[in-house]
């Protein structure tokens, strides 16, 4: 109703303001519809600018809904209804307007204001956000990074798709599931002890086991990732898409091997396939679960305080009450969302997944579709937040095995106690 009766409304304004209007009825549809030519280009701006504003609009509340701890089916529905009204706006519009844009500040006063925010957001925020994204510089943490793109399908012959649910997805032509960026980063953390200089740390995440991709893939990546040889595992959680996947956790990540010890916490796909069952699993591996607890031991002769948090979906928090305060302190959480609980208490590096790097990025924009409290803001990369260093990865898969522009990942990250010289990307 609200943009039946704009219509209706503007003809009539449309008729007081500019009297020498012909009537709606003594006009053919066409030139109702259309604007003088001069305006054309101003009315096409603007029908855009306030498409792409409430679509902005909306996926910045479905990113930050995606971010709680809802229930799945509140979730699905939501981003449903979002997808409808994204492509029923437009309809709206013209059926509302034409494409006589600059005259639908004459309008309904609630068709009017909405439509300025619209505008505002899609001819102002988006732009001016889209070019400070672009120009952000390369964080002066990050000391090297050097990545090697391993294409999986290429190398075991055929594309492992595998029978997941969304296995036709996989098959999607410039789908990038497969081509698995192995990154190794060399980072200058502030304040780490002069014994672990040279430290290799091993993150992985989201490995959303489900079918698709097959298992013949999650081998291929965890060889090669033993070939490493990392001191420490850190794995941010999202294990499994299906309860029926928790039996591979055993034989793919014990193809992983360490020097020292493997952490690991859970996240939110965990949490809808009984965690109890996963943990377990991790353990069987000698791997340090370590839920919402923290857990110190020796690193080099030196001690280390490792935190897990999988706020919000499982509660409560880790408790620091007792936890050594000048020790080092690592921290894994799947949402990069707790960074400011980190920040608070004094985490010095935090290793997040859950991102994804958005899976679809679009050339110039980037990513759109990001499950946080602070939207594409921590979609993946190295972040500076004094006291804290947060590294974020792209991970390995998702629930939907659809990638474009943003291949997943495995990082190796070496640790430096003082600053090197950047080279290369
Ligand atoms: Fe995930």
């Amino acid at each position: 109703m609200l943009w039946k009766s704009p219509g209706r409304h503007l003809e009539t304004n449309r008729s007081k303001r500019y009297p020498s209007t012909p009537s709606p009825k003594s006009v053919s549809y066409s030139e109702e519809r259309f604007p003088i030519p001069e305006k054309a280009g101003m009315n096409f701006i603007l029908f855009c600018g306030a498409w792409l504003g409430h679509m902005a609009l909306l996926v910045f509340i479905l990113n930050r809904w995606y971010a709680l701890p809802l229930p799945r089916l509140v979730l699905s529905g939501f981003r449903a209804l979002v997808a409808l009204s994204i492509l029923a706006f437009p309809i709206w519009l013209w059926a509302a307007f034409g494409f006589h844009m600059t005259l639908a500040r004459q309008s309904s006063w609630p068709a009017a204001i909405y439509l300025t925010i619209c505008w505002i957001i899609g001819l102002g925020l988006v732009p001016g956000m889209t070019m400070i994204r672009l120009l952000r510089k390369r964080p002066h943490a990050l000391v090297s990074n050097h990545t090697r793109i391993v294409n999986i399908a290429r190398d075991l012959g055929y594309k492992p798709v595998g029978r997941g649910k969304y296995r036709h997805v996989a098959r999607l032509p410039g789908n990038e599931v497969f081509q698995v960026d192995f990154a190794e980063r060399t980072l200058f953390v502030p304040g780490l002890p002069k014994e672990w200089d040279g430290l290799t740390i091993l993150h992985l995440s989201d490995l959303h086991l489900a079918g698709t991709p097959d298992r013949e893939f999650y081998e291929k990546v965890m060889d090669e990732c033993r070939a490493w040889n990392p001191d420490l595992v850190v794995l941010t959680g999202d294990f499994v898409d299906s309860d029926g996947h928790r039996r591979w956790i055993v034989p793919l990540l014990g193809r992983l091997r360490w020097r020292i010890a493997a952490f690991a916490v859970l996240g939110n796909h965990d949490y809808w396939h009984d965690p109890s069952l996963i943990r377990r699993r991790l353990r069987r591996l000698n791997i340090h679960v370590l839920g919402n607890t923290w857990k110190q031991m020796e690193v080099r002769g030196v001690p280390l305080v490792a935190i897990g948090h999988e706020g919000p979906w499982f509660r409560p928090g880790p408790d620091l009450s007792n936890c050594p305060p000048d020790v080092f302190r690592i921290c894994l959480s799947h949402t990069p969302d707790n960074l400011g609980w980190a920040r608070a208490n004094n985490v010095r590096l935090m290793l997040s997944g859950h991102n994804h790097g958005g899976q679809v990025r679009f050339p110039l924009i980037g990513s759109i579709f990001v499950p946080s409290l602070y939207g594409r803001q921590y979609d993946g990369g190295l972040f500076e937040k004094p006291p804290t260093l947060l590294h974020v990865t792209r991970g390995l898969a998702g629930k939907q095995p659809l990638r474009f522009n943003c291949k997943p990942e495995v990082a190796k990250l070496v640790l430096r106690a003082a600053t090197g010289k950047p080279d290369d990307d």
